[in-house]
């Protein structure tokens, strides 16, 4: 199995940079949108051999140094018995809503049993593969916003209400969420994924002040659980929260385009990074992307290690034939000696 992705999350300097791409899967690809043709994006999902073919897929047309699981962060709410619907044109939907503390009843324990497709997946992946699996999960509180909303949301409102009217009941909420998160991650791990990434999406929304009562603890328990396989954390929109990102200790850090990398390796001194790339600068001119796809991997030399990604998706609009040259990109750049 190729190795260089693995190295560079150890924190070990690789001698070209390792890359991947969040979202690598999907609509983009036309050879995705011919399955997807077929079949809805949960059907997908709960089917282990349409979910690994899909998983493939990137790997074979890009060249990339590692395969993330095919699957959603919502999915694992089916096991603890709330229900999870993807609605054409308009998002994700979870129902009940949990927004006070009575909610919490409808939280039950996780049962891998009702997710096993998610397992079997990797179990399939692992024979195929010649590159590095990442399994993932959402962050407890990323989580917490899609059930407590009841899918995609701009404002929080409900998210925050919750918080800060029943704080001690919104902190039940992500303990919950944080055993549910270990569990289902732990048997990713035995299944045998080599990684694991943590989706933070919406960590951003909070002050400093807040991330540090209601997230953080919860995120450092699960990273500190997590000990066999490298861990990333993955967040946007948190440059203002980069003093306790530094105190997470997570394998890699992910970090998104609003914040210089070569800021952020002097900033988080001996934190292995990955990123930074705004996703639509693939919409540009190859002559705007390069250029800025070269100011990343220059910026992140001075970081312990570096896997060059996105900051954020693969946008559905992006080209992939100009997506495959951006690894050839990476993969062949020579970094001037000095
Ligand atoms: O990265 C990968 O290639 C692995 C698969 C993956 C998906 N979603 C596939 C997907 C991963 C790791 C995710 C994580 C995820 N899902 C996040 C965290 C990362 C992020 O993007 O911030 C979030 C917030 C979700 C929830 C989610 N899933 C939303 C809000 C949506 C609808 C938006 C959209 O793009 O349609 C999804 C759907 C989804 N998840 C698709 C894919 C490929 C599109 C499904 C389709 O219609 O074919």
């Amino acid at each position: 199995m190729k190795e260089v992705f693995l190295k560079a999350c150890r924190g070990i300097r690789t001698d070209y940079t390792p890359v991947w791409f969040m979202r690598q899967a999907g609509r983009y690809m036309p050879e995705y949108q011919k399955i997807r043709q077929k079949y809805d994006f949960l059907t997908m999902c709960k089917t282990p051999e349409i979910a690994a073919e899909v998983t493939l897929q990137p790997v074979k047309v890009l060249g990339v140094d590692a395969a993330i699981l095919f699957s959603d962060i919502l999915i694992p709410l089916e096991a603890i018995g709330l229900k999870v619907e993807f609605i054409e044109e308009k998002g994700p939907r979870v129902s009940p809503n949990i927004r006070t503390v009575a909610d919490l009843k409808f939280i039950g324990e996780l049962n891998l049993e009702k997710i096993d497709f998610v397992f079997e997946a990797i179990r399939i992946l692992i024979k195929e593969l010649n590159v590095p699996l990442i399994g993932f999960a959402a962050s407890p509180f990323t989580l917490a916003t899609y059930v407590i909303e009841g899918g995609s949301t701009k404002e929080f409102l409900n998210t925050k209400r919750f918080m800060f009217l029943e704080p001690e009941g919104f902190h039940k909420l992500m303990s919950l969420f944080t055993s549910a998160t270990l569990k289902y991650l732990n048997e990713q791990i035995k299944t045998g994924v080599h990684a694991v990434q943590i989706f933070d999406t919406w960590a951003g929304i909070l002050s400093p002040f807040d991330y540090e009562i209601f997230v953080k603890p919860y995120v450092k328990r699960l990273i500190e659980s997590l000990k066999t396989v490298p861990v990333i954390y993955f967040s946007s929109n948190t440059a203002g929260l980069i003093n306790h990102l530094k105190e997470l200790n997570s394998d890699v850090l992910s970090i998104d385009w609003r914040i210089d990398i070569k800021d952020a390796t002097d900033l988080l001194k001996d934190q292995p990074l990955q990123g930074n790339l705004d996703p639509l600068t693939l919409l540009g001119t190859e002559e705007e992307l390069f250029k800025r796809a070269e100011k990343v991997l220059i910026g992140a030399r001075g970081a312990k290690s570096h896997i060059f990604n996105l900051g954020h998706g693969v946008n559905i609009n992006t080209s992939v034939d100009k997506l495959k040259k951006l690894v050839d990109f990476v993969h062949e750049f020579k970094f001037m000696e000095g």
